[in-house]
């Protein structure tokens, strides 16, 4: 949306980054687009009694082209692969469940929430097996929090910007209010021995999705979720259980939960030696690398949404960290020569998605608009460059650099490296 050029106020950094403040001052009637005798006439819609409830609640049919995009699936499977939040088109921190990212290993299995069980067993005093109705039962807690695949962004550590957009680039990432049970509710009630080191969960799909967890993590803030949004968790997003971990990468926190068996090691599973694991430049491999790296997005402007003209815009995105609360989002209009700091909306909750907002005045010349994150761990996001080093061959796990978006002269926005 663009506002009248005469509200425009101090700058804070080149290019046309504006102040802090410029939206908490008001800008008062600048940004209507109509007379107010076209806006007072009745409109078409007065004039006639309006449509039936409907029982799904389904978006404007005007939003229709609000869903998740791309979807890419290896190719012989029946859903190998992944489907992508539509980041440019949403705001606020909260994803709606139907535009959760997903990313499968062998498909969506359907199952039967009365036949379900996880099984809790291994180095525990009282193997349990846990129906949905019997978890119901135990205390709950919620979480407010993000969830990001490992493999997100991965496609800007190609050598040359991928032309795509926030979605195609940086889709798997979204936000729910998770409600389960906690992890460490359920190991007390087995009793786990003294030798217990990990807990290797095992999800109920075709690809026995399996992850080892450490007990640590476990028994800190991991929960075994049964809803999400306040409904029960969607089929692509586990239904009717998964395992939840707070601020690692997506494919640890199993879906579909069916066992958790106790142990003195890490099971070693496919998924953990020949996928997900970060290949470095002296030819090492880290493993069980699980917290996300801090990191930030402007999802508009971003690819596909175009600026109308010259003006006033909001530059406005999303920050995250796998490390706590973001403390400061910084944004760029010149490539990165000068940063002005961005409003943080709303409060900043740990380990959640926040969005962030600043003021732009676009001269219509060519730009380059920049985000950057900080936590409160002190992490920084890093520079492409900084987030590449001591990388090897193909390892595109955990990138978290900094996103640059060209604006042309034309408004329109595409992939660069800076
Ligand atoms: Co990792």
């Amino acid at each position: 949306m663009a506002y009248h050029d005469d509200t425009v106020g101090e700058r804070q950094a080149g290019n046309g980054i504006l102040s802090r403040r410029f939206f908490l001052r008001g800008v008062g009637a600048s940004i209507a687009t109509a007379s107010v005798g076209v806006a007072a006439a009745r409109s078409e819609s007065m004039m006639a009694p309006g449509g039936p409830m409907t029982d799904d609640g389904s978006p404007s049919p005007f939003e229709a082209h609000v869903v998740r995009s791309p979807i890419s699936s290896a190719a012989g499977t029946t859903g190998a692969g992944v489907s992508r939040t539509p980041l440019q088109h949403l705001t606020g921190l909260i994803t709606p469940s139907r535009l959760h990212f997903e990313r499968h290993h062998s498909g969506i299995p359907a199952i039967d929430p009365g036949q379900h069980r996880l099984a809790v067993h291994g180095l525990v005093s009282r193997p349990s097996a846990f129906s949905v109705e019997s978890l119901d039962r135990y205390p709950m807690v919620s979480r407010i929090q993000f969830l990001e695949c490992s493999g997100n962004s991965g496609a800007c550590t190609a050598p040359n910007p991928v032309p795509g957009t926030a979605a195609s680039l940086h889709g798997l990432v979204s936000t729910s209010e998770w409600i389960g049970v906690p992890l460490a509710v359920l190991l007390d009630e087995v009793g786990i021995d003294d030798a217990a080191r990990w807990v290797v969960a095992e999800g109920a799909d075709a690809a026995v999705m399996s992850r080892s967890i450490p007990l640590d993590k476990a028994l800190d803030d991991a929960i075994v979720a049964l809803y999400q949004n306040g409904e029960r968790l969607r089929p692509g997003n586990g239904y009717p259980m998964r395992l939840f971990l707070p601020g690692w990468e997506g494919n640890a926190s199993v879906k579909w939960l069916r066992s958790l068996d106790v142990t003195d090691r890490p099971a070693m599973t496919k998924d953990e030696t020949s996928k997900y694991t970060d290949l470095r430049d002296d030819g090492l491999a880290e493993q069980f690398t699980f917290p996300m790296g801090v990191k930030s997005l402007i999802t508009s402007p971003s690819p596909g949404l175009s600026l109308e003209g010259p003006g006033v815009y909001a530059v406005s995105g999303i920050a995250w960290s796998g490390a706590g609360r973001i403390t400061r989002v910084e944004v760029s209009a010149d490539g990165g020569r000068s940063w002005g700091e961005a409003e943080l909306i709303g409060e900043a909750l740990p380990l959640c998605s926040t969005p962030f907002r600043v003021a732009w005045s676009w001269d219509g010349g060519e730009a380059t608009l920049l985000s950057r994150a900080y936590d409160e761990s002190g992490a920084v996001q890093p520079s492409r460059s900084a987030a590449l080093a001591g990388r090897g061959p193909g390892s595109f796990y955990h990138y978290n650099g900094i996103q640059a978006w060209r604006i042309d002269a034309a408004g329109e926005a595409s992939n660069v490296y800076v």
